[in-house]
């Protein structure tokens, strides 16, 4: 039995004194959690690569195909984008059944699994709302059915106005939607990506079978 890692300093966070040699097993974690990770810093590259074309609002659809067409790279940045947060989303779910397989939720990991519900949601979020910013006919009918499930939610119409602002079909993606997916969603990720990576050491480290 190897005992927690009590240490919290930065350099004795990523590189613990003792790690037990099955957790370092391909097998012990199929590295999905790493993979994930990976996918999402490719996502958030790519994402800032867009920036300098994509104009949230009336604009939307006509930017997103110029830069496909015009701007150097564009097509291959784009899709890039778009499967790196497709496979996040894929890797996240295997992710979370290889700890339901390896029974990793139980204590002391409950907390992490906790934290683990939470980017589960954000990371379904954050690609919905990827798919609302294209500003075609298909990601303004998905906003407007998100919209009618929000205002279903007691207080509701706030929410949707908070999380979609004004949606109109076939008049380009919203500004507010824009914000949440470009600076608010992935900024609440990265932390609490950073607070689950320290709470696998908190816990003792990936649970060895
Ligand atoms: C953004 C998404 C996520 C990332 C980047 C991520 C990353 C990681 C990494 C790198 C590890 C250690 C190695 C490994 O097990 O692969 C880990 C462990 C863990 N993750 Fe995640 N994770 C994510 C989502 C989730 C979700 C959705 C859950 C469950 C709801 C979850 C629950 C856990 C638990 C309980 C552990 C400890 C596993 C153990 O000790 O065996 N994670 N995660």
């Amino acid at each position: 039995m190897v005992k927690p890692v009590r240490s919290f300093t930065f350099l004795q966070h990523i590189r613990p004194r003792r790690i037990p040699v099955a957790a370092l097993r391909f097998g012990a974690t199929l590295c999905l959690g790493g993979i994930s990770f990976l996918a999402f810093l490719i996502t958030v590259g790519t994402g800032v690569l867009l920036l300098f074309h994509y104009e949230p609002g009336k604009q939307a659809y006509i930017s997103v195909a110029s830069m496909v067409s015009l701007a150097p790279y564009g097509g291959i940045i784009r899709s890039l984008h778009f499967w790196a947060a497709q496979g996040m989303v894929v890797t996240v779910l295997f992710h979370m059944a290889r700890v339901v397989w390896h029974h990793a939720y139980r204590p002391p990991r409950e907390k992490n699994w906790v934290i683990g519900v939470f980017l589960f949601l954000l990371t379904l979020i954050l690609d919905f709302s990827g798919y609302l910013l294209r500003g075609d006919r298909e990601g303004a009918g998905a906003a407007e059915i998100a919209q009618s499930l929000l205002r279903g939610l007691p207080g509701g119409a706030g929410l949707a106005a908070l999380f979609l602002g004004s949606i109109e079909l076939g008049h380009g993606s919203s500004l507010t939607l824009y914000v949440w997916h470009v600076f608010i969603l992935p900024g609440v990720l990265l932390v609490l990506q950073l607070w689950h990576f320290w709470r696998v050491r908190r816990d003792g480290g990936v649970r060895a079978l």
